[in-house]
């Protein structure tokens, strides 16, 4: 078997994982869930959990990674010492497996956005319009581009491949990012939106719904409890300082999600202010699937058509997102196949990757009732009952000498933070019995 991948520096690992937690969920996610769940209210829920229930579950997935040097269904089987932790490896990988299978048609649909953009200034109207016309030809065509995208990535490894592009692309995301504020800023309405965005209905922050919804965006979010932190933690050098680096890379993916929030909400009202409907009939934001392609396109086509840069920059910031989590998606199950069977990582590559897009074809062309479903099984079951057995894994299972001889590795004043005092016993009572209540209540 070729020697497992590694982080070649810091600031390589804190990018690549970073890149994974920022994606469709901060841009897209995140600002829908603000504008269907009373503004800041949502906002601050969100803020609460991240930091007391995502960034723990974080930790857990980066040291058990570390620490057994494997993939998910390697790792928890060391750590649980039988199969129970080999099943809950297994079912981690289908669950990120299932989560590309419909991110890819999302990116697929980004793309074609993007390049609608380049082909209405070059004037081919046409095809401009036949990109963004829902369809299962370019619903094919795009998925496949965008697994082309990722699997190119993934194949040439881990400080090749995914640190390499990430370094690359996420800088260039946090400049594409700050420029669209800005300009959004200047527009009339932005200062409504910022507004709307910024003042919080309190009357709904104890609502089971938004804490759920929250819960849920945060472990989405943050990329937790499929092995993608696992495998990710798997590749950092034992000279880390891996408590700070778990830090880093939670609070670059909260401080996106606000912000990504400053510049959708704004834009929203802007494009209200240009005669684009925001609100449905029943008077609620207009958001999910609504928000990315119609409310923010229609905004688009009502700026002069010199601005076309805008909306081009706004979906390549949007494929930057996407790709940057895809490949994090892929890497789990293609690490189990190289460590697991033996395969080359060209091959496992391309078969798996082949295979996940087989699924997403399949989506495609029973969409009206698999796409819906794939998300709300992944996501609203799978991740957070994972972070459940996850987290007691690493409580109760995982020998407390493992834990805290992981922790002071490349970090020898460890025993003295707060951290090491606190966080396992943290993930032994308070995380499972959070998430329990939480799952518990949202049946
Ligand atoms: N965190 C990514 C996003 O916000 C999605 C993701 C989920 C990535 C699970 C990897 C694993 O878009």
């Amino acid at each position: 078997m070729a020697a497992r991948g590694q982080f070649s520096t810091r600031i390589g690992f804190i990018l690549a994982a970073a890149g994974s937690a920022i994606g469709l969920g901060n841009v897209w996610g995140f600002p829908t869930n603000v504008a269907s769940n009373g503004g800041a209210a949502f906002v601050l829920v969100y803020l609460i959990l991240a930091f007391l229930l995502a960034y723990p579950v974080l930790m857990v997935e980066l040291l058990v990674g570390r620490h057994y040097q494997s993939n998910p269904v390697n790792a928890y089987r060391k750590l649980t010492g039988n199969i129970i932790g080999a099943i809950v490896g297994v079912i981690g990988l289908l669950t990120v497996s299932f989560i590309l299978s419909f991110y890819a048609i999302v990116g697929g649909w980004i793309v074609t956005w993007c390049l609608h953009y380049f082909a209405m200034a070059l004037g081919m109207t046409e095809a401009a319009n036949w990109l963004v016309t829902f369809g299962n030809m370019r619903n094919v065509i795009f998925t496949v581009i965008f697994f082309v995208l990722t699997a190119a990535i993934v194949r040439n490894g881990v400080s090749e491949g995914i640190e390499k592009w990430s370094t690359r692309l996420m800088p260039l995301f946090f400049l594409i990012i700050i420029l669209l504020i800005i300009y959004v800023a200047t527009l009339d309405g932005a200062g409504e939106g910022f507004r709307a965005y910024l003042t919080p209905d309190f009357s709904i922050i104890t609502d089971p719904e938004l804490i759920i919804n929250a819960m849920g965006q945060a472990f989405f979010s943050l990329s937790l409890a499929v092995g993608t932190m696992l495998v990710y933690g798997s590749y950092i050098s034992k000279k880390e300082n891996i408590v700070s680096l778990g830090i880093w890379v939670a609070v670059l993916d909260i401080s996106i999600a606000i912000v990504a929030g400053l510049l959708i909400i704004p834009a929203m009202y802007v494009a209200q202010a240009n005669g684009v409907q925001i609100y449905d009939e029943a008077g609620a934001l207009i958001s999910s699937d609504g928000l990315l392609f119609s409310v923010l396109p229609s905004l688009f086509e009502t700026m002069t058509s010199t601005a076309i840069i805008v909306p081009i920059a706004f979906f390549t910031l949007m494929i930057i997102a996407a790709v940057t989590s895809s490949i994090s998606m892929l890497e789990v199950p293609v690490s189990f196949a190289i460590e697991n069977h033996n395969l080359t990582r060209n091959k496992a590559t391309f078969l798996i990757a082949g295979s996940i897009l087989l699924i997403s074809l399949i989506i495609v062309f029973n969409f009206g009732s698999l796409f819906g479903l794939v998300i709300t099984a992944t996501t609203e079951w799978s991740q957070p009952l994972l972070g459940l057995v996850i987290s007691i894994f690493a409580g109760w299972l995982w020998h407390r000498n493992n834990i805290l001889e992981e922790i002071k590795e490349g970090n020898p004043d460890a025993a003295n933070g707060l951290f090491f005092k606190i966080w396992p016993w943290y993930i032994k009572f308070v995380c499972p019995a959070l998430i329990a209540l939480m799952f518990w209540r949202s049946l």
